[in-house]
């Protein structure tokens, strides 16, 4: 996507070949900054202070992680002590995981002197298949974009919710949820797209809304109790979000608040559709609310908001009482019959076993 012009994905090698180049996401909207991963360490610190943020983001700054620790100690300790630093970082996104996993799988078989080629060679190709991925499930959001908008007679505008962030900023380029908005809009589709703000973290009114408005895509940044009114007046056509983890069964796990979203969409018989690579699916799982592990976050990310002052200056202001405690569920889970389809690389699906492998026919049990 680009970024005043000039194209950029949400991360790079930097021209010295080794520095890994990302977006501080902490500053945007206020302030467009790179910043330059040198260690392991610093890429850990990057995803957990979430500087990176979505779920394949996540894998593909931990993959890096591994090419920046194969640099300090390329030897087996030094490949096991990276990936349990880097697995530790957020327990949700099962990218993570996939990533690492990858890593592990191309470097453990090579020898020491080996390893730190390969490691960049495979980061580097791992954030291409995103890039194809998320393209491809644009193409296929698309069609289902069509189809709601040929169903409304193709007048006024087509009204599309969407919740969190699943855009670039989340993936190593064009974003999942968010890419078919890109598409629509580029193919001249009247569309609108409804910014849940999402609290705590308002990724959505600071991340979403940014990223849509530097491609020209007209938007409305709304509270995050506002979706089912809106509903309920006929204002939204569909709802497209992102998933952190996906169950074998079609269960989602996404950003807080995504599963009252999806309640209002069934009460309201407004198509719930989730977007996502195949490395978001969880294989090993099925039931997502047992079995997907819930990241909780500091109390102070509700307590405390950030925003810009009349001066231009950017400070944080305690909003709760001192002394009332805050619990910070960073997700939830939406369980499959409330999801009307799942899109992803390979095209649309049920949200179920079968849907999932009819799509992904290697993965049935032998
Ligand atoms: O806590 P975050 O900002 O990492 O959460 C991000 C989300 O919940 C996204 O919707 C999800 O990762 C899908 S991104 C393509």
């Amino acid at each position: 996507m680009k970024v005043q012009g000039e194209p950029t994905r949400s991360i790079w090698v930097e021209t010295d070949g080794w520095t890994v180049g990302i977006i501080d996401q902490t500053r945007l909207p206020h302030a467009f900054v790179k910043v330059k991963l040198s260690t392991a360490q610093e890429a850990a610190d990057a995803i957990r202070g979430m500087v990176v943020r979505g779920a394949p983001l996540i894998g593909a700054t931990a993959a890096y992680g591994v090419c920046l620790a194969m640099r300090e100690d390329a030897s087996d300790a030094g490949l096991e002590h990276a990936l349990s630093l880097l697995r530790e970082t957020r327990p949700t996104a099962v990218n993570l995981h996939w990533a690492l996993e990858g890593m592990r799988r191309v470097l453990t078989p090579l020898k020491p002197s080996e390893r730190l080629a390969e490691a960049y060679r495979h980061a580097a190709a791992l954030c291409d298949e995103d890039v194809a991925c998320n393209r491809a499930i644009g193409g296929h959001a698309l069609k289902l974009f069509q189809d709601a908008w040929d169903r409304k007679g193709r007048k006024g505008r087509l009204n599309v919710l969407t919740h969190c962030n699943a855009g670039w900023l989340a993936t190593v380029d064009w974003g999942t949820a968010l890419s078919p908005m890109y598409l629509a809009h580029d193919a001249g589709m009247p569309l609108h797209v409804w910014v849940d703000e999402t609290r705590p973290r308002n990724q959505g009114a600071l991340l979403t809304a940014w990223e849509l408005g530097q491609h020209g895509v007209p938007h409305t940044v709304i509270a995050d109790n506002v979706g089912g009114h809106l509903m309920q007046h006929g204002q939204v056509d569909l709802c497209i979000v992102g998933t952190d983890r996906t169950t074998a069964h079609g269960d989602v796990a996404n950003k807080i608040g995504t599963y009252l979203k999806a309640l209002a969409a069934k009460d309201n018989g407004v198509p719930f559709y989730v977007a996502l690579p195949s490395p978001t699916v969880d294989w090993t799982i099925h039931d997502g609310v047992r079995q997907i592990p819930i990241e909780q976050r500091e109390g102070t990310e509700l307590s405390d908001v950030t925003g810009r002052l009349p001066s231009g200056e950017v400070a944080t202001v305690r909003i709760t009482p001192q002394g009332s405690l805050a619990a910070n569920y960073a997700f939830d889970v939406t369980p499959a019959r409330l999801v009307t389809a799942l899109i992803t690389e390979r095209g649309v699906c049920a949200a179920s076993e079968e849907g999932l492998l009819s799509l992904f026919p290697e993965r049935r049990p032998a």
